[in-house]
């Protein structure tokens, strides 16, 4: 389809089962007219991810002003760069570059010099530490899995809201190998992915296929968050299917966390409406989920039940025939609607394997939309 002034959208090769996904030709991102960001920004809302190929030379001046089109009144990384602690498991995947702060740098292998960065080690996920039985060391390199399917938020802080989108650009990828994706669930579920792939999941699509019963479930339950999430989990092992984490009763207590605020515990409604279509998307994130808030004012604070009962919600929507795994190559800026997919990384590599990759998403002033909430 081709729109005014030679802009291109194109459909990608996502699953027939679950169509989401365009790629957008024709426009400069440094240089965006304000009907080119009408463009984009009706895409993303229709599409969830969009894709832009050969972005190499943006800078991460421009990555970040295209998030900060989204979200105008927010200029703060997402996870913010103050709550990076050491003790949260996001620390050792985040590089930020001191040019500006907003945008990290995430991958693989040694850097020795990039947009100011020096001598950054950069630290990809490895099931032999992330999930809590390990694919072993001889398939290593033939195989893997989700690591953690989630939505990009701080989920604790009154003021770090979701961010609407994030912006992923792909500066340096390991070519050559493909690896297969084990679900390791008992489905003998597969997918046959590139390495080091990201794989997204449409909450509308996830939502779609529930049950009525199920679907008015998650119309009218809210998630209420574990304070300081990723430094909370990061004792605890994660599912082989990444969708949540094992009950082992390692999350840490709340008393060995960074003082806590009541009014910054997020509790956010189970389905949030797309801003511009008005449909609902179901977006839990499976591992940093703490309690369940019921229609009739109860409370489901059995972590191993609030597991269970959003793993239920959750797993049909990453049937294999419903994931777009992208397909790397440097350049490719894929931009996408933070609330409404959920994502993961995957792969095992090398130490020597070097995979750089630009990230940026603001923190958000405003929550996202529930189901009471119209259009
Ligand atoms: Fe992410």
């Amino acid at each position: 389809m081709t729109v005014e002034g030679g802009v291109e959208l194109l459909p990608i090769p996502t699953p027939v089962a679950s169509k989401f996904g365009v790629e957008i030709k024709g426009l400069d991102l440094a240089n965006l007219s304000d009907d080119d960001f009408k463009t984009i920004e009706q895409a993303l809302y229709e599409h969830q991810v969009v894709l832009f190929k050969n972005q190499q030379s943006l800078s991460p001046y421009h990555q970040y002003m295209l998030n900060h089109r989204f979200s105008p009144d927010s200029n703060i990384y997402g996870h913010s760069n103050n709550t990076k602690a050491t003790a949260s498991i996001l620390h050792p995947d985040l590089k930020t570059l001191p040019n500006q702060p907003q945008v990290q740098l995430i991958g693989n292998g040694f850097v020795r010099e990039y947009e100011g960065l020096q001598n950054a080690q950069l630290k990809h996920p490895h099931h032999g530490t992330f999930h809590k039985t390990a694919i072993p060391a001889a398939e290593d390199l033939a195989f893997t899995r989700f690591y953690r399917w989630h939505i990009d938020a701080a989920l604790y802080g009154a003021s770090m809201q979701p961010p609407k989108v994030t912006t992923l650009m792909a500066v340096k990828v390991p070519t050559g190998r493909r690896q297969t994706l084990r679900y390791d669930d008992g489905t003998g579920d597969v997918l046959d992915v590139s390495l080091g792939t990201t794989a997204f999941v449409s909450g509308e699509k996830s939502y779609e296929i529930l049950s009525d019963a199920d679907k008015v479930f998650a119309r009218t339950t809210r998630v209420e968050y574990a304070p300081h999430p990723y430094i909370w989990m990061s004792q605890a092992k994660s599912l082989p299917t990444g969708l949540g984490m094992f009950s082992d009763g390692l999350e840490l207590p709340l008393e060995k966390l960074p003082a806590i605020t009541d009014a910054d515990v997020q509790v956010h409604p189970m389905c949030w409406r797309n801003p511009a279509t008005g449909k609902l998307a179901l977006q839990i994130h499976p591992s940093a989920v703490r309690k369940l808030h019921l229609q009739d004012g109860s409370v489901i604070d059995d972590i191993a039940e609030v597991r269970e009962r959003v793993y239920a919600l959750l797993r049909p929507g990453i049937a294999p025939e419903l994931v777009y795994a992208h397909d790397w190559e440097e350049g490719d800026l894929v931009l996408f609607h933070n609330r409404g997919v959920l994502h993961t990384v995957c792969g095992a590599f090398a130490p020597d394997e070097v995979r750089m990759f630009r990230q940026c998403n603001l923190a958000d002033t405003e929550a996202p939309m529930g189901p009471e909430e119209e259009v």
